[in-house]
């Protein structure tokens, strides 16, 4: 990305050999997430050039001086936030909040850049750059899988599915029993309601603006579905949950509007979590008088509170064992060329995700 608005140059960059703690990866496949597309719109602030691509998984094919948590030909599953283990969120157990990872943003974690081009530097989106055929990576944001699972699959737990099950069962705890609404259901809202599910809520109401994604949304374990295009959502929910509202709202879409939404449709006691990011400096306004009087809980989930190298593991476990159905969250596969169609896809709403292969 050379520039905000401009559609994605597909061409050849020169990448430096990982340094000292970094690994070299061959991408195998890289999701197409909306957090690239934020960037793309100019909605959210990086460093250009960059190369976008944060959700993916590949094989190490070199190791950098001093590497001990990757090996050659490992396959590994990317994550966005490189954690540098020693800040203050790392040692206090919040690898996702990283410091060091948010102070050094799109460069490596020594502040500079492996990408180069036309004599620029080209930086990083997330440390990762996976919508690439090679990315050099900091060692810690490469999680190791010890079974062999699809590509694909691999590539949704770098992501959408960390994301959105972590939101779910890591930052709200959803309770067996309760009842749970989520507004947007792309691939992180479909994430969040097969947490959902896992976690046993009794009622999970999918909303969505468009009607295809919400009878989606009844395969990954959605038992009511609201159409937020033409009617008004946070009354839909009221009336299917008794009048109380969800216990658990989820905002995974990114606006203001959706996160008051989320913050209305809940309940007494109940808990808001925002996982869709907002275009820069938007605001949801609240009632501060029914924050209190009703005790309900806002809260942000950044990478579903996840820590990559011990949740995403579990992720995996689950995907094999049949408690997350990734088969069929992956609808579209694409080649690396047709990287702005997929992202002209996304825009018109196609339902599920989409993926780039590489050979
Ligand atoms: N109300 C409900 N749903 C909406 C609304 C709305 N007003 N507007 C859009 N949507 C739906 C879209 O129809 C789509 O199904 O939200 C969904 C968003 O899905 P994707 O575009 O696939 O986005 P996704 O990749 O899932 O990311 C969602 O999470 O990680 C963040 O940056 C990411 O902000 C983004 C959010
Ligand atoms: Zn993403």
């Amino acid at each position: 990305m050379w520039e905000v608005g401009q559609p994605l140059d597909i061409r050849e960059v020169d990448l430096d050999e990982p340094k000292a703690g970094e690994v070299l990866v061959k991408i195998g496949s890289a999701g197409i997430c909306r957090s690239d597309r934020h960037f793309m719109h100019g909605d959210a602030p990086i460093a250009i050039p960059v190369v976008l691509g944060h959700e993916g998984a590949g094989t190490v094919v070199q190791t950098g001086p001093g590497v001990t948590l990757a090996s050659e030909g490992d396959q590994v599953i990317l994550s966005f936030v490189p954690a540098c283990g020693r800040c203050r969120s790392c040692l206090e157990g919040h690898s996702n909040l990283c410091d060091l990872h948010g102070a050094t943003g799109a460069n490596m974690l020594d502040g500079t850049t492996r990408l180069h081009a036309d004599g620029k530097d080209v930086h990083h989106m997330g440390k990762v750059a996976c919508f690439a055929e090679y990315a050099v990576i900091p060692e810690t944001g490469v999680v190791p899988l010890t079974d062999s699972i699809p590509m694909d699959k691999a590539a949704m737990i770098g992501c959408s599915v960390t994301t959105g099950v972590g939101a779910a069962i890591y930052s709200a705890e959803v309770k067996p029993g309760s009842t749970v609404a989520v507004i947007g259901c792309g691939g992180v809202g479909l994430s969040v309601i097969m947490g959902a599910a896992l976690a046993n809520a009794s009622q999970i109401i999918a909303v969505d603006i468009r009607e295809a994604q919400l009878e989606f949304a009844m395969r990954f374990g959605a038992t009511h579905t609201v159409n937020a295009a033409d009617q008004d959502p946070v009354r839909q929910v009221k009336d299917l949950t008794g009048g109380r509202g969800a216990d658990y709202t989820f905002e995974v879409f990114g606006s203001g509007d959706t996160t008051k939404a989320a913050y209305d449709m809940a309940a007494k006691r109940g808990i808001v979590t925002v996982v869709g990011i907002a275009p820069w400096g938007q605001e949801a306004s609240i009632n501060a008088v029914d924050l209190v009087r009703n005790e309900k809980t806002l809260r942000g989930s950044y990478y579903g509170s996840a820590r990559s190298r011990t949740d995403m593991p579990v992720m995996v476990d689950l995907y094999q064992s049949g408690k997350l159905n990734l088969d069929d969250l992956v609808v579209r596969h694409y080649t690396l060329d047709q990287i702005n169609e997929a992202y002209a896809d996304l825009d018109r709403g196609e339902i599920g995700r989409g993926a780039i292969m590489f050979n």
